[in-house]
């Protein structure tokens, strides 16, 4: 393979494979790192895109090693709990410091985890318990904190019901909210995984950051009926509604219902905002809005829908 190219874990997963063919369309040469045992119908697509399909076990560092050598720049979009953000990451770590790759980004794409409170969100704190690993590691690493995926707020979402028309939310209608879509994230995270100079530990996008109210406005002016913002309660009700569900289980869930809950309280508390976006860093990218997204979303549906056979 070309001598520099970027190594992308969790490759098949929805992040990783446009990180991957975000970094092709860039002309850098990738390598995805799939399971051994990953059906090659799961990998046709970056095949095709010419990404070399590595099968390797995570968490077999010597393999992973010599699988990483040469790599500029190491992407984890693992998603997982602590056996895959500690373990499997861990060894990602671990390989990638032995084959001296020179970047890592960590999976996070998140909340900003550096200001959550400690216990307040399962899925965060495995990410920042990880960051340990990575300072101790000595590798140059840089994590990006994206605030919530625009995409789940289309479709199946919680938050939007298209029925009643209510955009739901709990604390206040003017807390600030950061959403960039997966496509805007994955373009981003290409440009840091090749740029030729250093990139500081955190940096943090979004593509459009509103409050509920402007949710409710994009959904209106799309849908051309009127959609209001629908209280929920107080953060702190949420707060106690997350910590009784928690008794009956999910632990072993990377989504039960009271992880998602955990989230919309870091986000509506203000706890998880970003305080400063770097979007400019890369001034040629373009940021979605989220009215163009959500119609975007419905022209798909629209288009899908006729041409059903
Ligand atoms: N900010 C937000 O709103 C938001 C929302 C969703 C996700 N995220 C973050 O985005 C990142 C990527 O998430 P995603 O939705 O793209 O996840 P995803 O679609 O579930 O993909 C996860 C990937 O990790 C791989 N993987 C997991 N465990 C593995 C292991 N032990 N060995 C090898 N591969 C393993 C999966 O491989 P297989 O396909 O073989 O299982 C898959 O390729 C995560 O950090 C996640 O937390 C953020």
């Amino acid at each position: 393979m070309n001598s520099r190219f970027v190594a992308v874990a969790g490759a098949t997963g929805g992040l990783g494979q446009l990180v991957a063919m975000e970094l092709v369309t860039r002309g850098m040469a990738v390598k995805a790192l799939v399971r051994p045992d990953t059906a090659p119908s799961r990998t046709e697509k970056l095949r095709n895109a010419g990404v070399i399909i590595a099968p390797v076990d995570l968490l077999a560092v010597p393999a992973l090693t010599s699988e990483l050598t040469g790599a500029i720049c190491v992407v984890s979009t693992l998603q997982g709990l602590k056996d895959v953000i500690h373990t499997a990451q861990g060894k990602l770590l671990e390989a990638s410091v032995a084959a001296k790759v020179p970047r890592f980004i960590p999976s996070d794409f998140s909340l900003d985890f550096t200001k959550t409170k400690i216990g307040s969100n399962r899925n965060l704190d495995l990410r920042r318990e990880f960051h340990a690993e990575l300072k101790n590691s000595g590798i140059a690493w840089t994590s990006i904190l994206n605030g919530g995926f625009m995409d789940l707020m289309v479709g199946d979402s919680p938050m939007i019901n298209h029925k009643s028309h209510k955009v739901a939310y709990i604390g206040s209608t003017t807390q600030l909210l950061d959403f960039t879509t997966m496509a805007d994230t994955a373009a981003y995270t290409a440009e840091v995984a090749i740029d030729p100079k250093p990139t500081p530990n955190f940096l943090r996008i979004a593509s459009h950051t509103l409050d509920v109210k402007g949710i409710a406005q994009a959904q209106t002016n799309v849908e051309g009926v009127t959609y209001k913002p629908s209280w929920m309660g107080t953060v702190g009700s949420m707060e106690f509604m997350i910590r009784v569900m928690r008794l009956f289980g999910g632990e072993n869930d990377v989504f039960p219902a009271w992880q998602g809950m955990q989230y919309m309280a870091n986000m509506f508390s203000g706890a998880g905002k970003l305080d400063s976006l770097d979007n400019s860093r890369y001034p040629h990218l373009n940021w979605t809005k989220v009215q163009d997204f959500f119609q975007e979303h419905k022209d798909k549906k629209c288009s899908d829908k006729n041409s059903w056979p």
